[in-house]
């Protein structure tokens, strides 16, 4: 099984990428295929709405020729598409943003069309991987949400979100509870 993780936090040794390490070793482990992209180290434009991704319906196509690209081919292949990011605003960090954006219309080809054209990543499974600040019910509803309906609007089927929050930043975040709910998530992906 193949997965793409997308990880989007400036923070290398912080609180998302604590709880994705035993995450991604629990599917290497079981051996799963991971591909993985830390979008922060990555350069990656914002979508142009150029509607250039519309003219050929017949493949994923983005024309902005960046390394959303490598990433983009990843997802082509990929049954899972894991996204791994701090919530920022109640939603998703910039860089994440942008691949997010670019990703919906690269493979959607009905970009205000009638009738539509095929969502090329139909049936693909995503997965979400989050921390906060706030309570998980208050801190991750709106990112959560937000994904939910991405993948409404582009035909995947969202299978949940694993979501741990930074309750005091006096404290340690990483504990044996939360490597043990990272592994279990893994595994009910595999
Ligand atoms: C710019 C910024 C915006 C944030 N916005 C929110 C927010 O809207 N809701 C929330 O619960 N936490 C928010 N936080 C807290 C982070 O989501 C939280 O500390 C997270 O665990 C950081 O993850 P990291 O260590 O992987 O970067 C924000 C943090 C920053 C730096």
């Amino acid at each position: 099984m193949k997965f793409t993780i997308i990880f989007g936090s400036p923070r290398k040794q912080g609180n998302t990428a604590s709880i994705l390490a035993p995450f991604m070793d629990e599917l290497k482990k079981n051996g799963a295929d991971v591909d993985y992209f830390d979008v922060y180290e990555a350069h990656i434009e914002g979508c142009k709405a150029c509607l250039g991704c519309q003219k050929d319906q017949s493949k994923v196509s983005c024309v902005i020729q960046d390394d959303m690209q490598p990433i983009l081919k990843s997802m082509e292949t990929a049954d899972v598409i894991v996204y791994a990011a701090p919530v920022y605003i109640w939603s998703a960090p910039a860089p994440v943003k942008a691949v997010i954006d670019r990703s919906v219309y690269s493979s959607c080809k009905y970009y205000g069309d009638d009738p539509y054209g095929p969502a090329l990543f139909k049936d693909k499974r995503l997965a979400l991987i989050t921390t906060c600040g706030y309570p998980v019910e208050k801190g991750a509803d709106i990112f959560e949400d937000q994904m939910k309906r991405y993948c409404k609007h582009c035909g995947l089927s969202y299978v949940g979100m694993l979501a741990e929050r930074q309750r005091n930043l006096k404290e340690a975040f990483m504990d044996n509870e939360k490597e043990m709910r990272a592994r279990a998530f893994a595994r009910a992906l595999l």
